[in-house]
């Protein structure tokens, strides 16, 4: 949801932050825009569409040591250059970028135009350049940015700078952004992928800082009304893995690299897990939270808990904990699921049982995620940077560590390892290049499919809802997935000759689904099986091995392979599909 990238230093800042936007655009690509300080003027370029083709020199944005880039996915109005980032005060002297949400926007701008003040857009950004113009008529920039925020409600991620002042200002207040820290040169940013090529240290900033930065930097804390000091942290990520190498796409490298992401979480510390797996022992009422393939997650996990750990862990979308969160006590736990650590519903549902005084888990792709920070313990899955929209090796990674907290809390985690590790060497299999072209086949049967119905039991059952929302998201086919036992009350109605299903199948359900696949086949449904065994049902056979329970990580594989091969096929971005953003850090 919106990206941020900004340097000062002594290297071309045009440069950095033109390449830095362009690996920041997972997380929005309606429009983009750049500010670049030349001397004391400002020379500032907007436009509609993706930055990925955009240049420096064809923007006509000079040289420069100060600069400022931003990707949006709107919030607060339409897709417009004059809605696009930057936004700039009355009098042409401050610019500002933003991530977030200011709530109280209309007020403001009402105070902001009795001052006589006029705007420009519809966004509820410009206000915040003009609200520190207004208080620039009393003090000196950094005062008046500190006294800004006071005026603030919402979400915000802001860099903010002045055409007289040498300086960056970057404020953070539930929404990412980071510091990268280099030698004499800084970087801000929303992510650290942006920054990656040049440093692997990061100052995370904590809610309501205010970090000011020239030549150093010092951080002011708006709640705590003071200066504080925050250290610098080394990222283990590697600027290799946040770049496509020889693939065409991030999504299929990311779906490539899963079987050394899941190797990385079959050799994970098992004092992590026992930690973890002991608060969960000691805790009376746990809630699964999370949005999106996250919460498939969950919910895969709820099975595999009740399965493996014979215990009932509770799951509910984070934007709905709201109905819940009442049953929270000092002794529940919320074990929140996120790739970014940044999805503000979720970081809502965790900040609920804080106030509850309940304890909450995080397990996060990003390390010093707000996620992260806000927790009692974190698990990170460790897949490495995931840039494609679509969540793959993080999900499969997700499942994994549910899986060995199961094994765990079942007194077995050592079997549960061996499980994984034997996983791995078939994912090698299931990514290698032919499967990719034997599911490009299928692909090319289903492409013109407007509906298309994916059904599984027990484990398969999130399975089957993951792989719809994969089929979705990318190739924009309607796709819908049900417990197959669901399929009489109603879902039956809507196939119709040659309607495609996708049947999800393992050893333990194969009497029950396959009767479900022949409902579907005597109604005319075109079936595709997915699970280890053929059948006379399926007019397609996906095989993928017997694996207990570890069926689920290897049958979404031949399906996120499946959403991008349709994808390609029907002319989609697999990596960038429209309306979404990577990370949704707005409610
Ligand atoms: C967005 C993304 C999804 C992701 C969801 C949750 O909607 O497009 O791919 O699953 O957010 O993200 P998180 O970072 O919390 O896992």
């Amino acid at each position: 949801m919106c990206g941020i990238i900004s340097y000062i230093g002594p290297r071309d800042a045009t440069e950095i932050v033109v390449s830095g936007l362009k690996k920041l655009e997972y997380r929005g690509y309606d429009s983009f825009g750049f500010v670049v300080k030349n001397n004391s003027d400002f020379k500032i370029a907007k436009k509609v569409g993706r930055v990925s083709e955009a240049t420096a020199d064809g923007l006509g944005l000079p040289k420069s040591n100060i600069a400022v880039g931003h990707t949006r996915w709107a919030t607060h109005g339409g897709v417009t250059e004059a809605n696009a980032h930057p936004h700039v005060s009355n009098n042409g002297k401050i610019v500002v970028v933003h991530n977030g949400i200011i709530e109280n926007f209309q007020d403001q701008k009402k105070f902001l135009e009795l001052q006589g003040f006029k705007f420009y857009s519809q966004t509820d950004t410009e206000i915040i350049p003009n609200t520190i113009e207004y208080h620039m008529r009393k003090y000196d920039f950094v005062e008046a940015c500190k006294r800004s925020l006071k005026h603030l409600d919402g979400q915000y991620a802001l860099v903010i700078i002045h055409k007289d002042e040498n300086k960056i200002i970057a404020i953070r207040k539930e929404a990412p952004l980071v510091i990268g820290v280099g030698e004499g040169e800084f970087f801000v940013a929303s992510d650290v992928p942006a920054f990656l090529d040049y440093t692997k240290k990061v100052i995370f900033l904590n809610e309501m800082d205010m970090a000011v930065i020239d030549t150093a930097i010092t951080i002011f804390n708006a709640k705590k009304d003071t200066y504080v000091e925050r250290n610098i942290t080394n990222i283990d990520w590697d600027a290799e893995q946040a770049k496509k190498g020889n693939f065409e796409h991030f999504f299929m490298k990311e779906v490539s690299e899963q079987a050394s992401t899941l190797e990385g979480v079959a050799n994970i510390d098992n004092g992590l897990i026992r930690e973890v797996a002991d608060e969960i022992r000691n805790a009376e009422g746990i809630f699964f939270v999370a949005c999106g393939t996250a919460s498939y997650a969950c919910m895969h996990g709820v099975y595999i808990f009740a399965k493996i750990a014979k215990m009932h862990i509770n799951f509910c979308l984070a934007h709905e904990f709201p109905n819940f969160n009442h049953f929270l006590t000092p002794k529940s736990l919320v074990i929140a699921l996120s790739q970014s650590g940044e999805t503000a519903d979720t970081l809502i549902a965790m900040r609920a049982a804080k106030a509850a005084g309940a304890k909450v888990i995080s397990i996060t792709n990003a390390m010093g995620s707000t996620a992260m920070r806000e927790s009692d313990k974190t698990i990170l899955t460790r897949a490495g940077p995931e840039i494609c929209v679509l969540s793959t090796k993080a999900y499969t990674s997700q499942l994994a560590i549910l899986t060995l907290l199961a094994y765990e809390l079942a007194g077995k985690l050592e079997e549960g390892k061996e499980k994984l590790k034997d996983v791995v060497r078939y994912i090698y299999y299931l990514t290698s290049e032919n499967t990719r072209k034997f599911i490009q086949e299928i692909a090319k049967n289903l492409r013109y499919t407007p509906h298309m119905y994916l059904i599984g039991r027990g484990l398969q059952y999130p399975t089957a809802l993951e792989a719809t929302l994969k089929i979705k998201e990318v190739s924009y086919i309607h796709a819908e997935g049900f417990a197959g036992g669901e399929l009489k009350h109603g879902v039956i109605a809507l196939i119709e000759h040659g309607t495609p299903c996708i049947v999800f199948t393992s050893t333990e359900t194969e009497t029950e689904i396959i009767s479900n696949a022949m409902e579907l086949k005597a109604r005319g449904g075109y079936i595709i099986g997915v699970g280890p065994n053929n059948n006379p049902a399926f007019d397609v056979w996906i095989k993928v091995r017997e694996s207990e329970e570890a069926n689920s990580i290897c049958q979404i594989i031949p399906m996120q392979i499946l959403a991008y091969q349709l994808a390609i096929l029907r002319g989609c971005d697999p990596d960038k599909p429209r309306n979404l953003a990577k990370s949704v850090t707005v409610k």
